[in-house]
């Protein structure tokens, strides 16, 4: 089964599966959707998890998974739904959580979480519900959850007069020496390019010019648009070495444009077929 690297949905909730979960999930490279919930599984999620750079649906609830939430999870970007509910898993809530962009719905509830729950982004829109039954969580005001405890030691003051006095002008001293080195060397390196953005943009992708591409396609003949959908166009162009190209245009006003992007580029990056054009730069 770990083997259907092509398998989109994968729905195995209200069963009695028992034990780990495989390694070899990591092999579900086009997983959306994974929904194991209510079964027996237990250990630990496994790290391989992160892998699965598509999945936008997890549903791990009702089953027996321990250990901590894992920071496989944090790589899985698209992610729009999770939902650990039920389990026995310890820790805190990581904060990677807060940084997806497209998670509407999360659930940790009724497990061993502990610490502070975060405030900020993603989890400005999460109630109570996402979080009921852990013993020990705090901090999130918004949620009427008790305050952290106080973890600053009472001899804080004195380090508040260190930092305050004497620490503060020594790194001030650092940072301007720092900052004079660097506006040195940047005016020394100003008639090079400079190599970091070449590093970004020459990552195995061949590197075209924004005026190349207007000479390849005319955008205002419109024999040479090939179509347009909700987030913008396609147009036939020509580059100066005869090769035929299809430039998809983005339209960023648009709403959901940018995301529509990503996950363009994660499918095709992923898929091999007769029909589809090789992808040469953006
Ligand atoms: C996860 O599974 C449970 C049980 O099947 C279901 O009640 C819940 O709605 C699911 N969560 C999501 C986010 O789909
Ligand atoms: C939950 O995990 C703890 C260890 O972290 C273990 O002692 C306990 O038995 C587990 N509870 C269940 C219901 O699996
Ligand atoms: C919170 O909900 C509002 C209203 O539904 C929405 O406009 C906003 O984008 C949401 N914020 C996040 C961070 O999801
Ligand atoms: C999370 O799961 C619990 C237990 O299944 C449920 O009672 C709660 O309503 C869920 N929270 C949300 C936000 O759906």
């Amino acid at each position: 089964m770990w083997s259907l690297s092509n398998v989109w949905f994968m729905n195995f909730l209200v069963n009695s599966l028992a034990g780990h979960l495989p390694l070899k999930i990591g092999k579900l490279v086009n997983l959306q959707m994974l929904d194991l919930s209510y079964n027996q599984l237990s250990a630990s999620v496994p790290q391989m998890l992160s892998n699965l750079k598509m999945l936008q649906q997890l549903n791990l609830s009702n089953n027996a998974f321990q250990g901590n939430i894992p920071t496989s999870i944090g790589d899985l970007a698209s992610l729009e739904s999770l939902d650990l509910s039920s389990n026995n898993l310890s820790g805190i809530i990581p904060q990677f959580l807060e940084k997806f962009h497209y998670l509407t719905y999360l659930n940790l509830s009724f497990n061993m979480l502990n610490g502070p729950v975060p405030v900020n982004k993603a989890f400005a829109n999460f109630t109570l519900q996402s979080f009921m039954g852990n013993p020990d969580l705090c901090g999130n005001s918004k949620l009427k959850l008790p305050p952290c405890p106080n973890t600053t030691p009472s001899k804080s003051r004195k380090a508040m007069f260190m930092l305050k006095y004497i620490i503060s002008p020594i790194a001030a001293v650092i940072l301007v020496a720092l900052l004079i080195i660097l506006s040195i060397k940047r005016r020394n390196s100003k008639n090079q390019p400079s190599s970091e953005i070449d590093l970004s943009i020459n990552l195995g992708h061949k590197h075209i010019s924004y005026y190349e591409l207007l000479r390849a396609i005319d955008i205002l003949i419109e024999v040479n648009l090939l179509g347009s959908g909700s987030f913008g166009s396609v147009y036939k162009g020509t580059m100066s070495d005869g090769e035929i190209v299809a430039v998809k245009v983005f339209d960023l006003e648009v709403e959901g444009a940018i995301k529509s992007f990503d996950r363009e580029c994660q499918v095709l990056r992923n898929m091999r077929r007769k029909n589809l054009v090789k992808i040469i730069s953006s």
